[in-house]
C-alpha cells in the first residue's frame, strides 16, 4: 500500500501509481524490453533480484509497476502484480502455487474459460478440482482436503449468473490460499482483502482499463506471496505490456465515476427488464429479488455493470441482435459501449452442454454489459427490439 493510504479510495485512484512519472502528470510508456547495466556487479544484482523494474521487461517494467501499485492502493492490498491478461494471471497463480497431486476447490458459477482451464490443462497436470456451490453456506470449507488443497477459488459476482459468494466465509478458510476473481465488482465494488481473502484477481481488460482497448490481468495480495507468484510468472511469461498498463492506469483515474454510473444504469435497466413480457428471469445482485441480495448489499458498495437475463424464446438471440441499433453484440464488459452476448454460444461455449445447463446457462441466456450511454436511449433500443423478436 502506498503512502497515500490515509486518503479515501476515490482520492487514491487519482494519486497512486505515480512512481515512474518523473514530474509528468501521466505515466510514461517504458517501451523497452531491456535495460543496460553499468557494471557486471549491477547486471548480476538485477538478474538475481525479485521484480526488478529496470532489468528485462518480462521481469518488470516501471509502467507495469505503476499500474500494479495503483491497483494495490485502491484494493487495500500490500502489493499487486500485473499480467498480460486475466487468464495469464490465473494460470500464473495456479501453476505457481500447485503441483501434481495438489487439490483446488472452485465455485461452479465461474467464467467459462476458467472452468475450461481447470478441467483441461490443470487436470492434465494432475491437479484435481472439486467444484462447489459457492453461495451455499459452508460448501467451500467442507470441500477443503487438509494438506492437499492449495487453493480455493471463488468468483463473485460470478460471470454470467451474478451469484454472490460470502467473502467473510471465504476469508475465514485456513490452510489453503484463498483467491477471489473480483473482475465484475472492480475494486470500487468490493475489497476482498478486507474480508481476509489472500489474493484478488481481476481481468483488468474489463472495468479497470474500462475502454475496451487494453488486455491485462492483475493479482493483489501480500508481497511475500506475490514474490512467489512472480518467480513462476517470469517462467510462464504472461507479463503485461507497458502500453496496456498505461491505458489501464489511465482507466483507474476514472474508474470510480464510470462504475458508479454503470451500476446506477444497470439497476434501472434490470428493474425495467423484470417487467418485460419477453423475459423469463433477470439476474442482478442489486435487485431485492436476487437470492443473495442481502449478502451483496453487505459486502459490495455498488453492484456492477453486468446484468443477465433469460429470454422466454431460447432461439431469440439472433433476432434480437438483428433488431438492435445501439446495443452491440460483443463478448466483453466494463467499457463505455453497452454490449450483449449469448453465454451459451460465446463465453461458456468451451464447456459441454450438460456443464452449461448445470450452471443455469441455456440458449437465450444473455449477458449485458452496461456502458455509459443515456439510460433512456438504451431502454428504447432494448425494449423495442425485445418486443419485436
Ligand atoms: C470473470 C472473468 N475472469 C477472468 C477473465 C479472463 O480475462 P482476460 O480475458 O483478460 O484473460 C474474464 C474474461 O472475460 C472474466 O470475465
Amino acid at each position: 500500500m502506498s503512502e497515500n493510504s490515509s486518503h479515501n479510495q476515490a482520492t487514491r485512484a487519482i494519486s497512486s501509481g505515480r512512481g515512474a512519472n518523473d514530474g509528468g502528470l501521466s505515466v510514461p510508456i517504458w517501451a523497452t524490453a531491456v535495460w543496460e547495466s553499468d557494471s557486471a556487479e549491477h547486471a548480476y544484482e538485477m538478474a538475481h533480484s525479485v521484480g526488478p523494474d529496470e532489468f528485462y521487461s518480462r521481469h518488470g517494467n516501471p509502467t507495469m509497476s505503476a499500474f500494479a501499485d495503483a491497483v494495490a492502493d485502491i484494493e487495500g492490498a500490500e502489493a499487486a502484480l500485473s499480467f498480460a491478461s486475466g487468464m495469464g494471471a490465473l494460470a500464473s497463480v495456479v501453476f505457481a502455487l500447485c503441483s501434481t497431486g495438489s487439490h483446488i476447490v472452485a465455485t461452479t458459477q465461474i467464467y467459462g474459460t476458467t472452468a475450461t482451464f481447470l478441467n483441461g490443462p490443470v487436470a492434465r497436470m494432475g491437479i484435481e478440482t472439486t467444484w462447489v456451490n459457492g453461495s451455499e453456506p459452508g460448501a467451500m470449507a467442507a470441500a477443503v482436503i487438509p494438506g492437499r488443497t492449495m487453493l480455493v477459488i471463488a468468483e463473485t459476482p460470478s460471470n454470467p449468473m451474478l451469484d454472490i459468494v460470502d467473502l467473510d466465509e471465504l476469508g475465514a478458510i485456513k490452510g489453503p490460499f484463498t483467491m477471489v476473481d473480483s473482475t465484475l465488482a472492480t475494486p470500487f465494488g468490493q475489497q476482498p482483502i478486507r474480508h481476509g481473502v489472500d489474493l484478488v484477481l481481476h481481468s483488468a481488460t474489463k472495468g479497470i482499463a474500462g475502454h475496451n482497448d487494453a488486455t491485462l490481468g492483475v493479482v493483489s495480495g501480500e508481497q511475500e506471496l506475490l514474490d512467489d507468484i512472480w518467480r513462476y510468472g517470469i517462467l510462464h511469461g504472461a507479463s503485461a505490456s507497458p502500453f496496456d498498463a498505461m491505458l489501464a492506469l489511465r482507466g483507474i483515474r476514472t474508474l470510480d465515476v464510470r462504475q458508479q454510473r454503470q451500476s446506477d444504469i444497470a439497476l434501472d435497466i434490470a428493474t425495467r427488464l423484470e417487467a418485460h413480457s419477453a423475459i423469463e428471469t433477470v439476474h442482478y445482485p442489486g435487485l431485492p429479488e436476487h437470492p443473495q441480495h442481502d449478502r451483496a448489499a453487505a459486502q459490495m458498495t455498488r453492484f456492477g455493470s453486468v446484468v443477465s437475463f433469460q429470454l422466454k424464446d431460447g432461439d431469440g438471440f439472433a433476432r434480437l441482435v438483428e433488431r438492435l441499433n445501439l446495443l452491440r453484440c460483443a463478448t466483453s464488459f466494463g467499457g463505455p459501449e453497452t454490449l450483449i452476448c449469448e453465454s451459451w454460444t460465446t463465453t461458456h461455449s468451451g464447456l459441454d452442454e450438460d456443464a452449461r445447463r448445470a450452471m443455469g446457462i441455456h440458449p437465450g441466456f444473455i449477458r449485458m454489459s452496461i456502458g455509459l450511454e443515456d439510460v433512456d436511449d438504451l431502454w428504447d433500443d432494448l425494449d423495442g427490439s425485445l418486443s419485436a423478436i
